[in-house]
C-alpha cells in the first residue's frame, strides 16, 4: 500500500483536534486535498459514526465495560476496512484521531479491563493493521482537562465527566505504550502553546516522512 499512517493520541484536552485540523490543512496545500484523510476515532465512517453516538450518548452511562470496548473495537473495524485500507491503497496521507492506543489507554488502563485483553480484541478488530507514526500528545492531566472546561463546557460528554484520577491513570498507560513501542510513537510536549506543538509534530512527521513539510 502506497499511503502513510498517521494516528494521534493523548488525553483529553491534549490538543489531538486542534493539531489535526492544521496539519491537515497544510498537507492538502502540499499534496492536494484529495491526498490527505482525515479520521476520527470512535467514527468516520457511517457505520462507525452510528456506533459512536451509542458510545457517547449521555443517557448509556450505565453502559457495561466491556460492552463498551467491544463497540469501540467494531467501530474501528469497520473504519478500517471501508476507509483506511481503501485510503491507503490510494496512496492517501491519513490522519487518524485515535486509534487502538486509546482504547487500551482509556478501556484497558482506566477502566481496569486490562491493557493485554483490550489490545486481543483489537487485533482481532484491525488485523495487523497498526499505523508506521504516532503522534502522541503528552499533557499532564489536570491541564487537558481544564482546557475542555475552559473552552469547550458545551461539549463535555459522559467521558470528559470522569473524575480526575482516571485521567491520570490514562496518561500513565500512555506513557507506559511510549516507552513499549518507541520506533512508532513519538512524544509531543502538548503543554506548551498550540503553534509550538503544531511546530514539533511537522518535524516529527518530516523525520519519519522526508517527503512531507
Ligand atoms: N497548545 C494549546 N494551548 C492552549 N489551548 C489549547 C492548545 N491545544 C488545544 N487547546 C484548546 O484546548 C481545547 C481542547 O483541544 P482539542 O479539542 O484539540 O483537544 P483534543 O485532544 O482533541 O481533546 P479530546 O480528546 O477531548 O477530543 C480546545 O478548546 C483548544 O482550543
Ligand atoms: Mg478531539
Amino acid at each position: 500500500m502506497d499511503g502513510k499512517f498517521i494516528s494521534f493520541e493523548g488525553p483529553d484536552g491534549a490538543g489531538k483536534t486542534s493539531v489535526i485540523r492544521q496539519i491537515q490543512e497544510d498537507l492538502e496545500q502540499q499534496l492536494g486535498k484529495e491526498k490527505v484523510m482525515y479520521i476520527r476515532e470512535p467514527g468516520g465512517s457511517r457505520i462507525s459514526e452510528e456506533i459512536r453516538q451509542v458510545l457517547f450518548d449521555n443517557k448509556n452511562t450505565d453502559m457495561d465495560p466491556r460492552t463498551e470496548a467491544l463497540l469501540f473495537a467494531a467501530s474501528r473495524r469497520q473504519l478500517v476496512v471501508s476507509e483506511i485500507v481503501p485510503g491507503l491503497k490510494a496512496g492517501k496521507v491519513i490522519l487518524c484521531d485515535r486509534y487502538v492506543d486509546s482504547s487500551i489507554a482509556y478501556q484497558g488502563a482506566g477502566r481496569g479491563l486490562g491493557e493485554q485483553e483490550i489490545w486481543q480484541i483489537n487485533q482481532f478488530a484491525i488485523n495487523g493493521l497498526m499505523p508506521e507514526l504516532t503522534i502522541y500528545l503528552d499533557i499532564e492531566s489536570k491541564l487537558g482537562l481544564e482546557r475542555i472546561a475552559e473552552h469547550r463546557s458545551d461539549q463535555v460528554n459522559r467521558l470528559d465527566k470522569e473524575k480526575l484520577t482516571f485521567h491520570q491513570t490514562v496518561r500513565q498507560s500512555y506513557l507506559k505504550l511510549y516507552n513499549a513501542h518507541p520506533d512508532r510513537i513519538k512524544l509531543i510536549d502538548a503543554s506548551q502553546p498550540l503553534a509550538s506543538v503544531i511546530k514539533d509534530v511537522k518535524m516529527t512527521i518530516h523525520d519519519r516522512f522526508s517527503d512531507l513539510f
